[in-house]
């Protein structure tokens, strides 16, 4: 069989020395198939253009944008595989409208982020930093009680595939209660997690713990703004490894320099990287990582075979696991693109 598909890997997932975030997956998957083309594809800038994804079948993508216009001559693009499930860089309805299905890799972020989320709240409770700083700096004598984390609240605003997951995490440790907001999850799915479902504002209000788990989207842009940093309590922590903007971080600076609330962990920012000089870096209250506290074997592992998976099943002319636009399956572009890919697949294995 000659060369007829071919899946493109986004320079965005090869890092700074050459080895790339699916190499292994490119090996055990995407090598053993018959006439498959892997190319590496487009400059690693902000948003694609329609010159980096022209005749591919299915492409992997990690940061770069994916906009209307990327989409323009997508006539081939059947699939995009996303390593990874934040879409607020990829225009999900510019795809639905050019037949392209989306794809996410679920499976592989739920534990690490849940087991990320497990750490920022000990390491905020344990003052890991402030202890660390005090044998450093000669502070031997001026250390202090730490907090315990039975009988506190912990607040999850999003309880989806990793709020879930870290509601499960918390189980055996004798929290006093679970608090969600999410305003699609229903009272019996909340019974079935374990949590209280709460709405936002009593959430902030009652939390010593306050986790942010939902997506960004239009609606989450600065939901937790001045007004909202306000309601938690002096003594909560905020715990953001969702995404920046989510938080006002102009509003959240001037509730830690202010000691409005006791402290934050932060994976993700309003702007990537931090920018040098931000105040979120001199404060001592916070605890900081550059987007990627979540970054494990396991996840680069199934991050990898996932989104290879992705897009090797619509190859084969099958739904992958995890769509974000379902709505596209029953498009008859979409269906056009996925019956002659079967017809190839099936002739060719
Ligand atoms: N730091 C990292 O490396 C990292 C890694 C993976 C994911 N993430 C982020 O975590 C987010 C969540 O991932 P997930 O897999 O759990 O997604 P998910 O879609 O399974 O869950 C998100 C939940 O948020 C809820 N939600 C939507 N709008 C809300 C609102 N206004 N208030 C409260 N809840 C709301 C949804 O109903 C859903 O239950 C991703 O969108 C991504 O931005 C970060």
């Amino acid at each position: 069989m000659g060369s007829r598909y071919r899946i493109g890997i986004g320079s965005d997932l090869i890092a700074a020395d050459g080895t790339s975030l699916v190499e292994a997956a490119q090996r055990e998957l995407l090598a053993p198939v018959p006439g498959l083309v892997v190319e590496t594809f487009g400059a690693p800038r902000a948003t694609l253009a329609p010159a980096d994804i022209v005749g591919f079948d299915a492409v992997v993508t990690l940061w770069q944008n994916v906009r209307e216009e990327t989409l323009a001559g997508s006539e081939r693009l059947a699939t995009i595989a996303r390593w990874g499930v934040g879409i607020d860089m990829i225009d999900v309805d510019a795809c639905t409208r050019h037949d392209v299905l989306l794809s996410v890799t679920r499976d592989a972020v739920r534990r690490p982020v849940a087991e990320a989320i497990l750490t920022s709240v000990l390491v905020l409770a344990k003052n890991v930093l402030g202890n660390d700083r005090l044998v450093r700096e000669g502070g031997w004598d001026d250390k202090r009680p730490n907090l315990g984390l039975r009988g506190k609240v912990i607040g999850t605003i999003g309880v989806g595939n990793i709020g879930a997951e870290l509601v499960g995490l918390l189980r055996p440790l004798g929290l006093a209660r679970v608090l969600a907001s999410d305003p699609f999850v229903t009272a019996e799915d909340a019974d079935r997690l374990g949590v209280e479902l709460t709405d936002l504002d009593t959430l902030l209000r009652e939390a010593d713990y306050v986790c942010v788990n939902c997506p960004l989207t239009r609606d989450t842009r600065h939901l937790l703004g001045a007004r909202e940093l306000a309601l938690m309590k002096p003594t909560a922590y905020l715990v953001n490894t969702a995404r920046g903007p989510i938080v006002d971080e102009e509003a959240l600076v001037a509730a830690l320099t202010e000691k409005r609330i006791a402290g934050a962990a932060l994976d993700v920012f309003e702007h990537e990287p931090l920018p040098a000089g931000s105040p979120l870096s001199t404060l001592e209250n916070v605890v900081l990582s550059p987007h990627s506290i979540a970054w494990t074997d396991e996840l680069f592992s199934l991050n990898g075979s996932g989104a290879c998976e992705n897009a090797l099943a619509v190859l084969r002319g099958e739904i992958p696991a995890h769509v974000v636009n379902r709505e596209v399956i029953e498009q008859p572009g979409f269906q056009a693109k996925l019956a002659h890919l079967r017809a190839q697949w099936s002739e060719a294995n």
